[in-house]
């Protein structure tokens, strides 16, 4: 077998069989095929797709390219919720307390960001002495003793994924059905879990930015997770424009702090209602969906879920007093508000847009390797269909340098469009896949 051959193969609309997707991702991953036949071969992939089986045989080589967690040692049924990527997506925060305040044992492995914001870990290192790297038994006693844990992803899990992903990063080749699919599910299916719940963002600040493109993607990885013998179920919900107020990382941590004492946003509360209801429901601990919501709107309202939230801050070391005290996070030295110049209703917030602003305030890395200033982000302060006059604050973007904030601002007043006549009003979850 050559890699030629296979990328020839692919660039002229023909099935590979499993052989040759397993001789390019573990070629890749030992460096045995260098990044030009690699990228050369993810671009045929991009332009031709691969099918199911394909799919399949790819998401199977890169979960077994590393190790498979044991996660046997924490009693339950282990739920992992995920999320495609989104703009202003906190829901980690919320729904996991809430599930786990309904006895669903959380234990979750996520990752660093590229992009827009931080992702889930860098998010926890905003709040004062916060750990994110547990070793696997404390990671087990945490969640048996707590009933939550966040831990950042090893480099032992999929390490075919995350050299082929960094290489799709730069090389166009991220936004591909099966790839994304293939990505996500390896990592999913080694990280232990008993039960995978997605969140398939759909809307101007996702992969998918239509709503077939979405239900395309949810359906694959159901399937994938089926067939390898786990519980999987897709919501596909709105990301047009950001999820709540906040974008940005100590921001998302306030807002998720605010949405657990029943203050929240009213999109980002319902949202995490419902991923956790499902989440109760997949676990066991409900009927269906609907009662799984009720439970955890209990959890929500009487208090529960923000004190699981306070004992998993305190048992990886950080304050749990920032519930109560939000200086306590780091503070920005510079604002910027970003006024309406007209009459109207917010017709539509750019999630795209809102993304790279944030990225410019500095609450995203470009690179792997920038330090990201948790500080910074955007609090967006009309929301689509919300009225606003004439000199209104539509957003604050915050941060360390003004520099930073004043490129950002361009980017965020051209995200928000006035209208004289409020928009119809979007569902935020528009459908949800694999249910039994
Ligand atoms: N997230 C991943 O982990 N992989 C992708 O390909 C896209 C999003």
């Amino acid at each position: 077998m050559d890699m030629v051959s296979i990328i020839e193969k692919k660039r002229d609309g023909g099935k590979l069989s499993s052989e040759e997707i397993g001789f390019f991702v573990n070629g890749y991953t030992t460096g045995d095929i260098p990044d030009y036949q690699a990228s050369a071969f993810l671009m045929a992939v991009c332009i031709r797709g691969m099918d199911k089986e394909e799919t399949f045989s790819m998401t199977g080589y890169m979960r077994d390219s590393g190790e498979t967690v044991d996660l046997s040692g924490i009693k339950g049924i282990k739920v992992d919720k995920h999320s495609t990527g989104g703009v202003g997506d906190k829901t980690t925060f919320i729904a996991g307390p809430l599930a786990a305040a309904c006895g669903i044992p959380v234990a979750k492995m996520s990752g660093r960001g590229l992009g827009f914001t931080g992702g889930t870990v860098d998010k926890m290192e905003s709040v004062p002495g916060m750990r994110t790297a547990l070793d696997r038994d404390e990671f087990i006693h945490q969640v048996n003793d707590t009933g939550l844990a966040v831990t950042g992803q090893t480099g032992k899990i999929a390490p075919a994924d995350k050299r082929i992903y960094a290489l799709r990063d730069v090389t166009g080749t991220v936004n591909d059905l099966s790839l994304i699919s293939s990505s996500i599910m390896s990592k999913k299916l080694a990280s232990g879990c008993d039960a995978i719940l997605l969140d398939v963002k759909c809307g101007k600040g996702a992969f998918m930015q239509n709503y077939e493109d979405a239900c395309n993607l949810a359906e694959m990885m159901t399937q994938i997770g089926r067939s390898c013998g786990k519980k999987t179920v897709a919501a596909v919900t709105d990301m047009d424009q950001p999820l709540g107020r906040a974008v940005g990382n100590s921001l998302e941590v306030m807002e998720a702090i605010e949405t657990l004492k029943g203050r929240g946003p009213q999109d980002i509360t319902e949202l995490s209602l419902v991923l956790s209801g499902l989440m109760v429901y997949m676990g066991g601990k409900a009927s269906s969906p609907e009662a799984g919501r009720r439970i955890t709107e209990e959890k929500l309202y009487s208090g529960d879920a923000l004190k699981k939230f306070r004992a998993y801050i305190a048992a990886q070391g950080g304050d749990p007093e920032i519930t109560e005290n939000k200086t306590l996070f780091p503070q920005p030295d510079h604002r910027i508000d970003i006024k309406s110049e007209d009459n109207g209703y917010v017709y539509e917030i750019g999630a795209d847009r809102i993304g790279r602003a944030s990225l410019h305030t500095g609450a995203g890395r470009r690179f792997k390797d920038d330090i990201i200033d948790l500080s910074a982000g955007i609090y967006i302060c009309r929301k689509v269909g919300e009225k606003v006059s004439k000199g209104d604050i539509l957003a604050v973007l915050q941060g360390n340098s003004q520099a930073k904030l004043l490129s950002a601002a361009e980017e965020c007043r051209k995200a928000f469009r006035i209208s004289a006549a409020a928009p119809e009003k979007k569902e935020l979850v528009k459908s949800v896949i694999g249910l039994e």
